[in-house]
């Protein structure tokens, strides 16, 4: 199967789906559904790639760990011992980055419509601020004293995502500094008296090989951008952050992501430009969790009302990218994986919502093999912006947390209201 990965998924003998030589069906079994189910190894390797792709070009870089993809305090933990940096969106992002060991000159926050509120928690546990709008800088000067370390987050006019709702780049787009403004950003941080330190930007997540060229050149333009603001500044900027957004593939069409590319790509242009003493910042969350997580659902009605329908014990509440972004996720039969998909169904949640299915959308059905009620039926996939988007709508709780970690089996979250 397009999807197996030695150390991670595979068929078992059995013919049933296993994690990290874990029987998912066992772990339903032993841990009850809803679960999502994390493999540590899968999580340190995704890492190490892309570590490894930029250390083939340079040493001064960092990767900052785009927490919002996946917040549990083992995974942080985790990648904190890895050597990661955090990209954390809100200050309590940035706080459970704190709880979970990472020191706080290791924590980059990024905000949009960021409230005084926000702002005072940021300065009061001395987060770094990458500064994302004029407004934020005005009020930034009420909290914090000269000499501040700040960045700035531009908008360099193009963007790229899997979906409109993840393009953060580009026109109609709420985020950064645009282009037109960004001179007067530059005047207004040194009229409040800030260090500009940084220049960075994010243009969007879940992109793949055919969104690079687009990337690289925001990235030409974001190194043309810092260089005419270190000529105004009068000194060099510390580090360029080229935020995130490296896809995984989602189905058998998506080719995998070319690291390489895209590190020696940033790497050089930085090279050949006069910053090239700033260091490289990137901020990749799915790319690091995404594959490493599947969710266990267990199918409890197989019926057919107007279509074929299977039903499921979660819904959009626990995996909402299907619904919210008309995502596709690969579902196989956990107890029956290589039987042949004979027939089509709608995968049906369990929310009063008639948008509530797993497939991209209701009227696009999927193709399984037959099932029968009690089976587990698993989404690959769903270790990036599965757990963290969801929500207890319903009234329902959200799912436990499962970590396979050298070979045991640990709870690392457990069912909450
Ligand atoms: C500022 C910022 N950095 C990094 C990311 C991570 O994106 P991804 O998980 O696609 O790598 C996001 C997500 O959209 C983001 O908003």
């Amino acid at each position: 199967m397009w999807w197996e990965k030695k150390g991670h998924l595979k068929v078992n003998d059995e013919n049933h789906l296993s994690i990290a030589d874990h029987d998912a069906c066992a772990l339903a079994g032993e841990y009850g559904t809803p679960v999502y189910v994390y493999n540590k190894q899968r999580i340190i390797d995704n890492f190490s790639a892309i570590r490894n792709a930029f250390r083939k070009h340079t040493d001064n870089f960092r990767i900052h760990y785009a927490m919002k993809a996946n917040s549990n305090p083992e995974i942080l933990r985790i990648l904190h011992k890895q050597g990661a940096y955090i990209d954390a969106v809100s200050p309590y992002e940035a706080k459970l980055a704190i709880d979970s060991g990472f020191p706080a000159e290791r924590i980059m926050f990024t905000g949009t419509s960021v409230s005084n509120t926000d702002l005072k928690m940021l300065v009061n546990d001395d987060i770094f601020i990458n500064i994302d709008s004029m407004s934020q800088i005005k009020r930034l000067r009420k909290f914090a004293g000269k000499g501040l370390n700040v960045s700035l987050r531009w908008n360099p006019g193009m963007g790229a995502g899997h979906h409109g709702h993840t393009i953060t780049a580009g026109k109609h787009i709420k985020f950064g500094i645009p282009e037109s403004k960004l001179d007067l950003a530059v005047d207004e941080v040194i009229s409040a008296g800030f260090n500009l330190v940084g220049l960075h930007q994010h243009i969007g997540s879940g992109w793949l090989a055919e969104d690079v060229p687009v990337f690289l050149d925001t990235v030409d333009k974001t190194i043309a951008a810092a260089v005419k603001i270190q000529d105004k500044i009068g000194h060099d900027l510390e580090f360029i952050d080229f935020g995130g957004g490296p896809g995984i593939p989602y189905s058998a069409d998506d080719k995998e992501f070319p690291l390489d590319i895209y590190a020696k790509g940033i790497c050089e242009k930085i090279a050949s430009s006069t910053l090239k003493d700033a260091q490289i910042a990137i901020e990749p969350g799915r790319y690091i969790v995404g594959d490493a997580g599947v969710l266990l659902l267990e199918i409890n009605t197989v019926e057919e009302k107007n279509v074929p329908i299977i039903g499921v014990d979660a819904g959009f509440n626990t995996l909402a990218r299907p619904s919210f972004y008309g995502s596709y996720h690969e579902m196989i039969i956990g107890n029956h994986v290589l039987s042949k998909n004979t027939k089509e169904y709608m995968i049906a949640g369990n929310l009063c919502e008639s948008g509530d299915v797993f497939n991209e959308n209701r009227e696009t059905l999927r193709k399984l093999p037959v099932p029968r009620e009690g089976d587990i039926l698993v989404i690959l996939n769903a270790g990036a912006y599965g757990y963290s988007m969801a929500s207890t709508y319903n009234s329902r709780p959200k799912p436990r947390e499962l970590l396979v970690d050298e070979g045991k089996v640990k709870i690392i979250r457990d069912v909450e209201w």
